[in-house]
Protein backbone atom coordinates (compact mmCIF):
# COMPACT_ATOMS: atom_id res chain seq x y z
CA UNK A 1 0.00 0.00 0.00
CA UNK A 2 1.17 3.53 -1.08
CA UNK A 3 0.52 4.87 2.41
CA UNK A 4 2.33 2.38 4.02
CA UNK A 5 5.67 2.10 2.28
CA UNK A 6 6.36 5.98 2.68
CA UNK A 7 7.01 8.46 5.58
CA UNK A 8 4.36 10.37 6.05
CA UNK A 9 3.62 13.89 7.29
CA UNK A 10 0.48 15.08 8.50
CA UNK A 11 -1.00 18.35 7.89
CA UNK A 12 -3.75 19.70 10.23
CA UNK A 13 -6.09 21.77 9.08
CA UNK A 14 -7.45 25.06 10.97
CA UNK A 15 -8.92 26.38 8.33
CA UNK A 16 -6.13 28.62 6.18
CA UNK A 17 -6.98 29.50 2.51
CA UNK A 18 -3.80 27.52 1.40
CA UNK A 19 -3.43 24.65 3.68
CA UNK A 20 -3.63 23.08 0.00
CA UNK A 21 -0.09 24.72 -0.51
CA UNK A 22 1.68 23.51 2.34
CA UNK A 23 0.67 20.06 1.01
CA UNK A 24 1.78 20.65 -2.30
CA UNK A 25 5.04 21.85 -1.26
CA UNK A 26 5.64 19.19 1.45
CA UNK A 27 5.06 16.44 -1.70
CA UNK A 28 7.23 18.84 -3.93
CA UNK A 29 10.37 17.73 -1.08
CA UNK A 30 9.40 14.48 -1.76
CA UNK A 31 7.29 13.38 1.30
CA UNK A 32 4.34 11.89 1.22
CA UNK A 33 1.45 13.97 3.16
CA UNK A 34 -1.68 13.58 4.17
CA UNK A 35 -4.46 16.72 5.14
CA UNK A 36 -7.17 15.88 8.14
CA UNK A 37 -9.41 18.94 9.49
CA UNK A 38 -7.87 19.87 13.07
CA UNK A 39 -11.11 18.11 15.21
CA UNK A 40 -9.45 14.78 13.71
CA UNK A 41 -9.39 12.42 16.80
CA UNK A 42 -6.16 11.72 18.57
CA UNK A 43 -6.51 7.82 17.97
CA UNK A 44 -7.11 8.60 14.10
CA UNK A 45 -3.82 10.43 13.91
CA UNK A 46 -1.86 7.66 15.49
CA UNK A 47 -3.26 5.04 13.55
CA UNK A 48 -1.75 6.70 10.50
CA UNK A 49 1.84 6.60 12.04
CA UNK A 50 3.17 9.82 11.03
CA UNK A 51 6.97 10.96 10.99
CA UNK A 52 5.78 14.27 12.11
CA UNK A 53 2.52 16.88 12.59
CA UNK A 54 2.31 20.49 10.59
CA UNK A 55 0.31 22.73 11.65
CA UNK A 56 -1.70 25.07 8.94
CA UNK A 57 -2.44 28.57 9.45
CA UNK A 58 -5.96 29.71 10.29
CA UNK A 59 -8.88 32.59 10.53
CA UNK A 60 -9.56 32.14 14.20
CA UNK A 61 -8.06 33.29 17.17
CA UNK A 62 -6.91 31.64 19.88
CA UNK A 63 -7.70 34.66 22.41
CA UNK A 64 -11.41 32.76 21.78
CA UNK A 65 -12.93 30.20 23.88
CA UNK A 66 -14.18 28.47 20.85
CA UNK A 67 -11.32 28.57 18.21
CA UNK A 68 -9.74 25.46 17.35
CA UNK A 69 -7.26 23.82 19.50
CA UNK A 70 -4.58 21.00 19.00
CA UNK A 71 -6.27 17.65 19.20
CA UNK A 72 -5.08 16.81 23.17
CA UNK A 73 -2.11 14.16 23.37
CA UNK A 74 -0.84 15.29 20.10
CA UNK A 75 2.19 17.38 21.48
CA UNK A 76 2.91 14.31 23.83
CA UNK A 77 3.53 11.82 20.70
CA UNK A 78 6.90 12.73 20.34
CA UNK A 79 6.88 13.54 16.78
CA UNK A 80 8.59 16.83 15.01
CA UNK A 81 6.05 19.74 15.05
CA UNK A 82 5.87 22.08 12.66
CA UNK A 83 3.24 25.34 13.40
CA UNK A 84 2.30 27.78 11.27
CA UNK A 85 1.29 31.24 11.70
CA UNK A 86 -2.43 30.03 13.71
CA UNK A 87 -0.60 26.66 14.39
CA UNK A 88 2.18 28.52 16.18
CA UNK A 89 -0.19 30.54 18.21
CA UNK A 90 -2.37 27.73 19.23
CA UNK A 91 0.97 25.26 19.80
CA UNK A 92 2.21 28.10 22.26
CA UNK A 93 -0.91 28.61 23.51
CA UNK A 94 -1.63 24.92 24.72
CA UNK A 95 2.07 24.56 26.15
CA UNK A 96 1.57 27.39 28.42
CA UNK A 97 3.07 30.98 26.27
CA UNK A 98 0.77 33.88 25.64
CA UNK A 99 -0.84 34.46 22.45
CA UNK A 100 -1.93 38.27 22.31
CA UNK A 101 -4.94 40.04 19.64
CA UNK A 102 -3.31 43.37 17.92
CA UNK A 103 -5.56 45.74 19.89
CA UNK A 104 -3.65 43.82 23.30
CA UNK A 105 0.59 43.91 22.59
CA UNK A 106 3.01 46.58 20.97
CA UNK A 107 3.89 44.71 17.77
CA UNK A 108 0.38 44.18 16.34
CA UNK A 109 -0.52 43.20 13.20
CA UNK A 110 0.73 42.43 9.74
CA UNK A 111 -0.05 41.95 6.34
CA UNK A 112 2.99 41.28 3.19
CA UNK A 113 6.15 41.12 2.77
CA UNK A 114 8.38 41.70 5.41
CA UNK A 115 12.61 41.55 6.14
CA UNK A 116 13.76 38.85 8.65
CA UNK A 117 16.87 38.43 10.71
CA UNK A 118 17.20 34.67 11.22
CA UNK A 119 19.40 33.15 14.09
CA UNK A 120 21.62 30.29 13.11
CA UNK A 121 18.82 26.67 13.42
CA UNK A 122 18.65 23.86 11.87
CA UNK A 123 15.22 24.86 10.34
CA UNK A 124 17.07 27.88 8.56
CA UNK A 125 20.38 25.91 6.81
CA UNK A 126 20.93 27.06 3.10
CA UNK A 127 18.27 29.66 3.35
CA UNK A 128 20.07 32.81 1.70
CA UNK A 129 16.77 35.31 1.16
CA UNK A 130 15.78 37.25 4.37
CA UNK A 131 11.89 37.50 3.15
CA UNK A 132 8.52 36.01 4.47
CA UNK A 133 5.31 36.40 3.70
CA UNK A 134 2.86 37.64 7.14
CA UNK A 135 -0.37 37.94 7.51
CA UNK A 136 -1.46 37.83 11.24
CA UNK A 137 -3.45 39.90 13.62
CA UNK A 138 -2.40 38.00 16.26
CA UNK A 139 0.81 37.48 18.60
CA UNK A 140 2.81 35.64 20.47
CA UNK A 141 3.67 37.63 23.23
CA UNK A 142 5.06 35.10 25.79
CA UNK A 143 6.90 31.84 24.81
CA UNK A 144 6.13 28.57 26.25
CA UNK A 145 8.88 27.00 28.72
CA UNK A 146 11.90 25.65 26.62
CA UNK A 147 10.94 27.55 23.57
CA UNK A 148 13.31 30.56 22.13
CA UNK A 149 12.98 32.64 19.50
CA UNK A 150 15.51 31.74 16.19
CA UNK A 151 13.71 34.80 13.71
CA UNK A 152 12.77 37.91 14.15
CA UNK A 153 10.82 40.85 12.04
CA UNK A 154 11.01 44.58 12.93
CA UNK A 155 7.57 44.38 14.83
CA UNK A 156 7.21 40.39 15.89
CA UNK A 157 9.87 39.29 17.85
CA UNK A 158 8.36 35.80 17.89
CA UNK A 159 8.71 35.26 13.92
CA UNK A 160 10.23 31.88 14.23
CA UNK A 161 10.56 30.20 17.65
CA UNK A 162 11.91 26.78 18.45
CA UNK A 163 12.40 24.01 21.51
CA UNK A 164 14.85 22.54 19.72
CA UNK A 165 15.10 19.96 22.37
CA UNK A 166 11.40 18.20 21.54
CA UNK A 167 12.03 19.40 17.80
CA UNK A 168 8.95 22.00 18.16
CA UNK A 169 9.44 24.63 15.43
CA UNK A 170 6.84 27.90 15.05
CA UNK A 171 7.10 30.54 12.17
CA UNK A 172 4.32 33.29 12.14
CA UNK A 173 5.00 33.60 8.39
CA UNK A 174 3.77 31.59 5.72
CA UNK A 175 7.10 29.53 4.13
CA UNK A 176 4.57 27.79 1.72
CA UNK A 177 3.56 30.89 -0.09
CA UNK A 178 5.49 31.67 -3.19
CA UNK A 179 5.86 35.39 -1.51
CA UNK A 180 8.88 33.99 0.79
CA UNK A 181 10.82 32.65 -1.21
CA UNK A 182 13.17 30.50 0.83
CA UNK A 183 9.97 28.95 2.19
CA UNK A 184 10.31 25.92 0.57
CA UNK A 185 13.65 25.35 1.83
CA UNK A 186 12.72 25.72 5.19
CA UNK A 187 9.83 23.01 5.02
CA UNK A 188 12.40 20.51 3.36
CA UNK A 189 15.02 21.43 6.28
CA UNK A 190 11.98 20.28 8.52
CA UNK A 191 11.07 17.40 7.09
CA UNK A 192 14.22 15.91 5.94
CA UNK A 193 17.03 16.91 8.38
CA UNK A 194 14.72 17.75 11.32
CA UNK A 195 11.94 15.27 10.94
CA UNK A 196 13.95 12.96 9.30
CA UNK A 197 11.75 11.60 6.40
CA UNK A 198 12.74 10.25 3.76
CA UNK A 199 12.37 11.94 0.68
CA UNK A 200 10.95 8.99 -1.60
CA UNK A 201 7.24 10.50 -3.20
CA UNK A 202 7.71 10.55 -6.54
CA UNK A 203 5.44 10.21 -9.50
CA UNK A 204 7.75 7.01 -10.69
CA UNK A 205 7.42 5.51 -7.20
CA UNK A 206 3.96 6.18 -7.15
CA UNK A 207 2.65 4.76 -10.51
CA UNK A 208 4.41 1.48 -9.82
CA UNK A 209 2.85 1.22 -6.42
CA UNK A 210 -0.38 2.03 -7.88
CA UNK A 211 -0.54 -0.42 -10.49
CA UNK A 212 -0.57 -2.83 -7.78
CA UNK A 213 -2.64 -1.67 -5.70
CA UNK A 214 -5.06 -1.73 -8.76
CA UNK A 215 -4.20 -5.15 -9.67
CA UNK A 216 -4.73 -6.37 -5.61
CA UNK A 217 -8.41 -4.31 -5.75
CA UNK A 218 -9.75 -5.29 -9.75
CA UNK A 219 -7.95 -8.86 -9.57
CA UNK A 220 -9.47 -10.74 -12.61
CA UNK A 221 -11.99 -8.28 -12.71
CA UNK A 222 -12.92 -5.93 -15.74
CA UNK A 223 -13.24 -1.71 -15.46
CA UNK A 224 -14.79 0.79 -16.87
CA UNK A 225 -13.31 3.82 -17.78
CA UNK A 226 -15.28 7.21 -19.11
CA UNK A 227 -12.64 9.91 -21.08
CA UNK A 228 -13.27 13.25 -22.19
CA UNK A 229 -9.65 14.32 -23.90
CA UNK A 230 -9.28 15.92 -20.44
CA UNK A 231 -5.82 15.60 -18.40
CA UNK A 232 -7.57 13.22 -15.51
CA UNK A 233 -9.25 10.55 -17.24
CA UNK A 234 -6.78 10.42 -19.97
CA UNK A 235 -4.01 9.27 -16.47
CA UNK A 236 -6.47 7.28 -15.03
CA UNK A 237 -6.80 5.23 -18.46
CA UNK A 238 -3.31 5.24 -18.81
CA UNK A 239 -2.53 3.62 -15.52
CA UNK A 240 -5.48 1.21 -15.69
CA UNK A 241 -4.18 0.23 -19.19
CA UNK A 242 -0.55 -0.79 -17.46
CA UNK A 243 -2.14 -2.27 -14.68
CA UNK A 244 -5.13 -4.42 -15.76
CA UNK A 245 -4.35 -4.36 -20.24
CA UNK A 246 -7.47 -5.08 -22.04
CA UNK A 247 -9.84 -5.97 -19.20
CA UNK A 248 -10.12 -1.94 -19.30
CA UNK A 249 -12.36 -1.08 -21.94
CA UNK A 250 -13.03 2.98 -22.12
CA UNK A 251 -16.23 4.13 -23.12
CA UNK A 252 -15.66 8.49 -25.12
CA UNK A 253 -18.46 10.04 -25.09
CA UNK A 254 -18.60 12.44 -27.96
CA UNK A 255 -20.74 14.67 -27.09
CA UNK A 256 -19.99 17.08 -30.67
CA UNK A 257 -19.27 19.82 -28.76
CA UNK A 258 -15.84 19.65 -28.16
CA UNK A 259 -13.34 22.05 -29.54
CA UNK A 260 -11.94 21.52 -32.75
CA UNK A 261 -10.82 18.46 -34.14
CA UNK A 262 -10.37 17.54 -30.22
CA UNK A 263 -12.53 14.29 -30.75
CA UNK A 264 -10.16 12.90 -33.59
CA UNK A 265 -7.32 13.61 -31.47
CA UNK A 266 -9.01 11.58 -28.60
CA UNK A 267 -9.63 8.98 -30.61
CA UNK A 268 -6.26 9.36 -32.07
CA UNK A 269 -4.28 8.64 -28.66
CA UNK A 270 -6.37 5.93 -26.77
CA UNK A 271 -6.02 3.65 -30.01
CA UNK A 272 -2.94 4.47 -32.21
CA UNK A 273 -0.88 5.73 -29.10
CA UNK A 274 -1.71 3.35 -26.48
CA UNK A 275 -3.90 0.80 -28.07
CA UNK A 276 -6.35 0.74 -25.00
CA UNK A 277 -9.83 -0.59 -25.95
CA UNK A 278 -12.03 2.57 -26.95
CA UNK A 279 -15.73 2.60 -27.23
CA UNK A 280 -16.60 5.82 -29.43
CA UNK A 281 -20.10 7.18 -29.15
CA UNK A 282 -20.12 9.56 -31.65
CA UNK A 283 -23.65 11.25 -30.02
CA UNK A 284 -23.27 14.73 -31.31
CA UNK A 285 -26.61 14.66 -33.28
CA UNK A 286 -28.55 13.49 -29.95
CA UNK A 287 -26.86 16.44 -28.07
CA UNK A 288 -28.43 19.07 -30.90
CA UNK A 289 -31.32 17.13 -31.03
CA UNK A 290 -32.04 17.59 -27.34
CA UNK A 291 -30.58 20.79 -27.31
CA UNK A 292 -33.02 22.23 -30.34
CA UNK A 293 -34.42 25.25 -29.15
CA UNK A 294 -33.18 25.74 -25.64
CA UNK A 295 -32.02 28.86 -24.62
CA UNK A 296 -31.73 28.62 -20.68
CA UNK A 297 -28.45 28.31 -19.34
CA UNK A 298 -29.80 25.64 -16.55
CA UNK A 299 -31.71 23.95 -18.55
CA UNK A 300 -29.06 23.20 -21.29
CA UNK A 301 -26.42 21.95 -18.93
CA UNK A 302 -29.05 19.69 -17.20
CA UNK A 303 -29.91 18.02 -21.01
CA UNK A 304 -26.57 17.52 -21.48
CA UNK A 305 -25.71 16.03 -18.23
CA UNK A 306 -28.94 13.60 -18.70
CA UNK A 307 -27.95 12.68 -22.63
CA UNK A 308 -24.41 12.20 -21.29
CA UNK A 309 -25.54 9.55 -18.84
CA UNK A 310 -28.01 7.71 -21.64
CA UNK A 311 -25.61 7.64 -23.88
CA UNK A 312 -22.94 6.62 -21.32
CA UNK A 313 -25.20 3.85 -20.03
CA UNK A 314 -26.16 2.46 -23.08
CA UNK A 315 -22.40 2.08 -24.29
CA UNK A 316 -21.33 -0.25 -21.03
CA UNK A 317 -23.37 -2.99 -22.76
CA UNK A 318 -20.92 -2.22 -25.73
CA UNK A 319 -17.79 -2.80 -23.23
CA UNK A 320 -19.23 -6.44 -22.40
CA UNK A 321 -19.34 -7.36 -18.53
CA UNK A 322 -17.51 -5.15 -16.17
CA UNK A 323 -17.41 -4.81 -12.50
CA UNK A 324 -15.79 -1.94 -11.73
CA UNK A 325 -16.34 1.57 -13.00
CA UNK A 326 -12.56 4.31 -12.70
CA UNK A 327 -13.24 7.81 -11.96
CA UNK A 328 -10.55 10.68 -11.85
CA UNK A 329 -11.72 11.88 -8.31
CA UNK A 330 -8.33 13.83 -6.97
CA UNK A 331 -7.33 14.69 -3.81
CA UNK A 332 -8.99 18.48 -3.43
CA UNK A 333 -12.08 16.44 -4.04
CA UNK A 334 -11.63 14.04 -1.16
CA UNK A 335 -10.63 16.31 1.60
CA UNK A 336 -12.49 17.19 4.23
CA UNK A 337 -12.45 20.94 4.12
CA UNK A 338 -12.42 22.82 7.51
CA UNK A 339 -15.05 25.99 6.82
CA UNK A 340 -14.61 28.70 9.28
CA UNK A 341 -18.29 29.59 8.36
CA UNK A 342 -20.02 26.05 7.16
CA UNK A 343 -23.19 25.88 5.64
CA UNK A 344 -23.81 24.68 2.30
CA UNK A 345 -22.45 26.93 -1.17
CA UNK A 346 -25.04 28.43 -3.10
CA UNK A 347 -25.19 26.94 -6.63
CA UNK A 348 -24.31 28.98 -9.31
CA UNK A 349 -24.04 26.52 -12.32
CA UNK A 350 -24.64 22.94 -11.90
CA UNK A 351 -21.32 21.56 -12.99
CA UNK A 352 -21.20 18.12 -15.11
CA UNK A 353 -18.07 15.86 -15.80
CA UNK A 354 -17.33 12.20 -16.03
CA UNK A 355 -16.73 12.12 -12.57
CA UNK A 356 -20.26 13.74 -11.91
CA UNK A 357 -22.30 10.96 -12.77
CA UNK A 358 -24.90 9.34 -10.74
CA UNK A 359 -23.70 6.50 -7.88
CA UNK A 360 -24.47 3.03 -9.87
CA UNK A 361 -24.53 0.40 -6.96
CA UNK A 362 -23.79 -2.00 -10.00
CA UNK A 363 -20.36 -0.94 -10.08
CA UNK A 364 -17.32 -0.79 -7.51
CA UNK A 365 -14.76 2.31 -7.93
CA UNK A 366 -11.56 2.38 -8.65
CA UNK A 367 -10.51 6.21 -7.73
CA UNK A 368 -6.82 5.99 -8.13
CA UNK A 369 -5.75 9.63 -8.05
CA UNK A 370 -7.69 10.35 -5.40
CA UNK A 371 -4.47 11.10 -3.21
CA UNK A 372 -3.17 13.19 -5.85
CA UNK A 373 -3.22 16.89 -6.84
CA UNK A 374 -3.62 18.55 -10.16
CA UNK A 375 -0.03 18.78 -10.87
CA UNK A 376 0.83 15.66 -9.33
CA UNK A 377 -1.45 13.87 -11.97
CA UNK A 378 0.41 15.66 -14.71
CA UNK A 379 3.75 14.58 -14.01
CA UNK A 380 2.05 11.19 -13.44
CA UNK A 381 1.14 11.26 -16.83
CA UNK A 382 4.22 12.24 -18.31
CA UNK A 383 5.57 9.40 -16.61
CA UNK A 384 3.23 7.05 -18.45
CA UNK A 385 3.84 9.01 -21.88
CA UNK A 386 1.19 10.78 -22.75
CA UNK A 387 1.92 13.13 -25.26
CA UNK A 388 2.42 17.15 -23.60
CA UNK A 389 -0.76 18.03 -25.98
CA UNK A 390 -2.95 16.47 -23.70
CA UNK A 391 -1.04 17.10 -20.59
CA UNK A 392 -0.60 20.94 -20.44
CA UNK A 393 -4.26 21.64 -22.58
CA UNK A 394 -6.50 24.03 -20.48
CA UNK A 395 -9.46 23.28 -18.22
CA UNK A 396 -12.49 22.12 -20.93
CA UNK A 397 -16.47 22.28 -19.40
CA UNK A 398 -18.36 18.86 -19.78
CA UNK A 399 -21.07 20.78 -20.80
CA UNK A 400 -18.44 21.95 -24.11
CA UNK A 401 -18.89 24.55 -26.61
CA UNK A 402 -23.08 24.53 -25.19
CA UNK A 403 -22.35 27.18 -22.68
CA UNK A 404 -19.85 28.93 -25.09
CA UNK A 405 -23.14 29.49 -27.48
CA UNK A 406 -25.07 31.85 -25.37
CA UNK A 407 -28.48 31.11 -26.68
CA UNK A 408 -29.88 28.17 -28.56
CA UNK A 409 -27.68 25.99 -29.94
CA UNK A 410 -27.28 24.93 -33.91
CA UNK A 411 -24.98 22.40 -35.54
CA UNK A 412 -23.57 26.08 -37.41
CA UNK A 413 -23.54 27.52 -34.62
CA UNK A 414 -20.63 25.23 -32.97
CA UNK A 415 -18.78 24.73 -36.32
CA UNK A 416 -18.23 28.79 -36.27
CA UNK A 417 -17.37 28.54 -33.22
CA UNK A 418 -14.75 25.69 -33.03
CA UNK A 419 -13.03 27.31 -36.09
CA UNK A 420 -12.87 30.85 -34.09
CA UNK A 421 -11.58 29.60 -31.30
CA UNK A 422 -9.28 27.46 -33.04
CA UNK A 423 -7.59 30.32 -34.28
CA UNK A 424 -7.45 31.85 -30.92
CA UNK A 425 -5.51 28.75 -29.54
CA UNK A 426 -3.21 28.70 -32.32
CA UNK A 427 -2.03 31.99 -31.90
CA UNK A 428 -1.66 31.43 -28.28
CA UNK A 429 0.56 28.82 -28.74
CA UNK A 430 2.56 30.41 -31.21
CA UNK A 431 3.12 33.60 -29.71
CA UNK A 432 4.12 31.45 -26.34
CA UNK A 433 1.01 33.00 -24.55
CA UNK A 434 -1.06 29.59 -23.87
CA UNK A 435 0.58 28.59 -21.06
CA UNK A 436 0.68 32.20 -19.49
CA UNK A 437 -3.16 31.93 -19.62
CA UNK A 438 -4.72 29.26 -17.41
CA UNK A 439 -7.72 29.03 -19.67
CA UNK A 440 -8.73 30.53 -22.76
CA UNK A 441 -11.26 30.20 -25.36
CA UNK A 442 -13.86 31.46 -27.92
CA UNK A 443 -17.61 32.79 -27.06
CA UNK A 444 -20.08 33.12 -30.19
CA UNK A 445 -22.75 35.84 -29.19
CA UNK A 446 -26.22 35.62 -30.07
CA UNK A 447 -26.13 38.99 -30.88
CA UNK A 448 -25.26 40.65 -34.69
CA UNK A 449 -23.47 43.15 -35.43
CA UNK A 450 -23.16 45.59 -39.02
CA UNK A 451 -20.03 45.62 -40.83
CA UNK A 452 -18.56 46.36 -44.13
CA UNK A 453 -16.05 44.22 -45.52
CA UNK A 454 -15.00 45.26 -49.36
CA UNK A 455 -17.97 47.63 -50.44
CA UNK A 456 -20.29 45.67 -48.75
CA UNK A 457 -22.44 45.49 -45.51
CA UNK A 458 -22.06 42.28 -43.34
CA UNK A 459 -24.28 41.41 -40.63
CA UNK A 460 -22.99 38.56 -38.51
CA UNK A 461 -22.26 37.31 -34.92
CA UNK A 462 -20.35 39.17 -32.20
CA UNK A 463 -17.63 36.71 -31.17
CA UNK A 464 -16.19 37.06 -27.55
CA UNK A 465 -12.47 36.02 -26.77
CA UNK A 466 -11.92 35.16 -22.94
CA UNK A 467 -8.85 34.86 -21.29
CA UNK A 468 -7.89 34.25 -17.26
CA UNK A 469 -5.06 33.92 -15.08
CA UNK A 470 -5.82 31.71 -12.12
CA UNK A 471 -4.60 28.99 -9.34
CA UNK A 472 -7.34 26.47 -9.43
CA UNK A 473 -10.47 28.39 -11.24
CA UNK A 474 -11.86 29.02 -7.64
CA UNK A 475 -11.15 32.95 -8.17
CA UNK A 476 -9.52 34.57 -11.90
CA UNK A 477 -8.21 37.66 -13.30
CA UNK A 478 -8.66 38.30 -16.83
CA UNK A 479 -5.31 37.98 -18.95
CA UNK A 480 -3.76 41.46 -19.64
CA UNK A 481 -3.12 39.90 -22.98
CA UNK A 482 -1.28 42.63 -25.69
CA UNK A 483 -3.82 44.70 -27.65
CA UNK A 484 -1.72 44.05 -30.91
CA UNK A 485 -2.22 40.20 -30.19
CA UNK A 486 -5.67 40.64 -29.79
CA UNK A 487 -5.93 42.71 -33.12
CA UNK A 488 -4.01 40.27 -35.20
CA UNK A 489 -6.36 37.22 -33.41
CA UNK A 490 -9.27 39.67 -34.51
CA UNK A 491 -8.40 40.40 -37.85
CA UNK A 492 -7.35 36.22 -38.74
CA UNK A 493 -10.95 35.37 -37.04
CA UNK A 494 -13.13 37.79 -38.78
CA UNK A 495 -11.44 37.22 -42.65
CA UNK A 496 -11.18 33.41 -41.56
CA UNK A 497 -14.39 32.45 -40.00
CA UNK A 498 -17.65 32.94 -42.10
CA UNK A 499 -20.79 34.31 -39.81
CA UNK A 500 -18.30 36.48 -37.46
CA UNK A 501 -17.37 40.39 -38.34
CA UNK A 502 -16.98 41.66 -34.43
CA UNK A 503 -14.83 40.75 -32.01
CA UNK A 504 -14.45 41.90 -28.15
CA UNK A 505 -12.25 40.74 -25.65
CA UNK A 506 -13.80 39.74 -22.01
CA UNK A 507 -12.13 41.89 -19.41
CA UNK A 508 -14.24 40.90 -16.09
CA UNK A 509 -12.57 38.92 -12.95
CA UNK A 510 -14.11 36.44 -10.96
CA UNK A 511 -15.86 37.01 -9.12
CA UNK A 512 -18.16 39.43 -9.66
CA UNK A 513 -17.88 37.07 -13.24
CA UNK A 514 -17.42 33.49 -13.90
CA UNK A 515 -14.62 32.15 -16.20
CA UNK A 516 -17.83 30.42 -18.55
CA UNK A 517 -20.35 32.36 -19.75
CA UNK A 518 -23.01 30.30 -18.79
P1 LIG B 1 -16.87 28.98 -13.89
O1 LIG B 1 -17.53 29.31 -15.19
O2 LIG B 1 -17.81 28.40 -12.88
O3 LIG B 1 -15.84 27.84 -14.23
O4 LIG B 1 -16.08 30.13 -13.34
C1 LIG B 1 -14.78 27.44 -13.40
C2 LIG B 1 -14.03 26.32 -14.11
O5 LIG B 1 -14.88 25.17 -14.22
C3 LIG B 1 -15.07 24.82 -15.57
N1 LIG B 1 -16.46 24.38 -15.70
C4 LIG B 1 -16.82 23.09 -15.74
N2 LIG B 1 -16.09 21.96 -15.71
N3 LIG B 1 -18.06 20.70 -15.88
C5 LIG B 1 -16.71 20.77 -15.80
O6 LIG B 1 -16.06 19.72 -15.81
C6 LIG B 1 -18.86 21.78 -15.91
O7 LIG B 1 -20.08 21.69 -15.98
C7 LIG B 1 -18.21 23.04 -15.84
N4 LIG B 1 -18.66 24.32 -15.85
C8 LIG B 1 -17.56 25.12 -15.74
C9 LIG B 1 -14.77 26.07 -16.36
O8 LIG B 1 -14.37 25.76 -17.69
C10 LIG B 1 -13.65 26.66 -15.54
O9 LIG B 1 -12.43 26.02 -15.83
Amino acid sequence: MTEKQHDKVIILDFGSQVTQLIARRVREAGVYCELLPFSTPLADIKARAPKAIILSGGPASVTEENSPRIPAGLLEMGLPVLGICYGLQAMCAALGGKVEGSDKNEHGREFGRAKIELNDSPLFSGVAKKEVWMSHGDSVTRLPEGFTAIAHTNTCPFAAVADEARKFYGVQFHPEVVHTPDGARMLKNFLLDIAGCRADWTMAAFRDESIAKIRAQVGKGRVICGVSGGVDSTVVAALLHEAIGNRLTCIFVDTGLMRHNEATEVVGLFRDHFNIPLIHEDAGALFLERLAGVDDPEKKRKIIGKAFIDVFTAAQGKAGEAEFLAQGTLYPDVIESVSPHGGPAVTIKSHHNVGGMPKDVKFKIVEPLRMLFKDEVRALGRELGIPEKFIGRHPFPGPGLAIRIPGAVTADKVSILQKADAIFIEELHKNDLYNATWQAFAVLLPVKTVGVMGDGRTYDHVLALRAVTSVDGMTADFAALPHDFLGRVAVRIVNEVRGINRVVYDITSKPPGTIEWE
